[in-house]
């Protein structure tokens, strides 16, 4: 996977920037290109030689080579690189790179790329665990940036715990897999529908749900790792996606909703309607805000369009076509109805009667059953973990 990729690895001044050699070594073994940026700092604990030698190209540390007086041109090495990573990436440039600073080459060069950038942070366990650390990192991670997650073990300091630079061969796996990963559904086309949809009774209220978009906005981010190219059509949510490619459509309703799934899907390879639809709206809406009165207020209802059905009923035999079923009674009976109804390719069934499953948790449990009625029962895991199963399910039957 990185033979023949361009790499700029940037080591930062950490004691463990002596197993930035050996990352160079394994990371030119595995056929890439590297050239090396260092901070200053990072002289102090490995020589500039040391890593010139190893990755057979100058390693660059200042904005000017001190003896000839020329330029190094970071905007290129930005424009050179496939990758850009930075380990070990200490808790300073973490902090400079969350922030815009700009004073060494480094920190020029992050700024200036435009590919993917991987960070593997390496410090003391109460640095990485300071909530400014915390923040820093989840910051770099809404710019699209990818944690090399740190190591538990015996730190420079004597302390155990977390806070270890990954090893090199750990990191070249990471990177490995990561871009595996990318290639599963390359330049695929997918939508998919998360959180609630609003339906308006007068211009101030309105009929929701208790949907917190969570777990579309999970399969959004998994797909988007996977390749795709991700179309989020989303109601009121506080969710933020943690892919910056993936495309998001805010929409309040469920006649919104609809017609934004219409204009998309037939360009989709997979539609995945994870959102809590309204599934009737107010027959009218008043233009003034409703007044109290004595006595009791009765709203005429009418149906929604079914969106999954409508995109059911247009699906080529190409595309793939998920539902999802919340029940609460005569689960399995239920979900196979729908699936059958809406023809799609397979339901996500969660219960209400599981523990940590249901609206605005970070958990769920569901069983997948596919259009031949195979069923497959997932054990309770995190939001993202199901994300995963479901993606890579859709991703089998994409390949197939
Ligand atoms: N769905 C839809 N359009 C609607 C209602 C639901 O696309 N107007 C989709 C949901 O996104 C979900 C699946 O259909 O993928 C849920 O099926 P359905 O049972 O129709 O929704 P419920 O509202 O839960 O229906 P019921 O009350 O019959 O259980």
């Amino acid at each position: 996977m990185l033979e023949g990729k361009n790499i700029v690895l940037g080591v930062c001044g950490s004691i463990a920037a002596y197993k930035s050699a050996l990352l160079v070594r394994l990371l030119v073994k595995a056929g890439a290109n590297i050239q090396v940026v260092m901070t200053p700092d990072a002289t102090n604990f490995i020589t500039p030689l040391t890593l010139s030698t190893l990755s057979k190209n100058p390693a660059h540390v200042n904005y000017f080579k001190a003896d000839t007086g020329e330029w190094n041109n970071h905007v290129e090495l930005g424009l050179w690189a496939d990758m850009l990573i930075i380990a070990p990436a200490s808790a300073n440039t973490l902090a400079k790179m969350a922030n815009g600073l700009c004073d060494n080459l480094l920190l020029a060069t992050y700024l200036s790329a435009k590919c993917p950038v991987y960070f593997a942070p390496a410090m003391d366990l109460d640095m990485w665990l300071h909530p400014a650390t915390r923040a820093n990192v989840a910051k770099l991670q809404s710019f699209g940036n990818t944690l090399i997650p740190p190591g538990n073990g015996e730190l420079a300091s004597g302390l155990y715990g977390e806070g270890r630079m990954a090893e090199p061969d750990e990191i070249v796996s990471f990177l490995t897999s990561t871009l595996k990963k990318k290639q599963l559904l390359a330049n695929q086309n997918i939508v998919v529908t998360a959180g609630p949809t609003y339906e308006a009774i007068d211009p101030v209220r309105f009929i929701g749900n208790h949907s917190s978009g969570k777990m579309g906005f999970a399969i959004a981010d998994e797909l988007a790792a996977m390749g795709a190219n991700v179309t989020l059509i989303t109601g009121p949510t506080a969710q933020i996606s943690k892919q910056p490619s993936v495309k998001r459509i805010d929409i309040t309703s469920a006649a919104e909703m609809l017609t934004i799934c219409q204009s998309n899907f037939a360009e989709a390879k997979a539609c995945i309607m994870s959102a809590a639809v309204a599934d009737y709206t107010p027959a009218h809406v008043a233009q003034q805000k409703i007044k109290k009165q004595d006595g009791n207020l009765n709203i005429e209802l009418k149906k929604t369009t079914d969106i999954l059905k409508t995109l059911g009923e247009q699906k080529t035999k190409d595309q793939v076509l998920v539902g999802f079923a919340l029940e609460t009674n005569n689960e399995e009976e239920n979900a196979i109805s729908k699936l059958q109804r809406k023809n799609l390719d397979f339901i996500v069934l969660n219960s209400l009667n599981d523990a940590g499953a249901g609206f605005q948790k970070d958990t769920n449990k569901i069983t997948i059953i596919d259009r031949n009625l195979q069923k497959t029962v997932f054990d309770l895991k995190t939001k993202d973990a199901v994300a995963q199963d479901i993606c890579l399910k859709v991703a089998q039957l994409i390949n197939q």
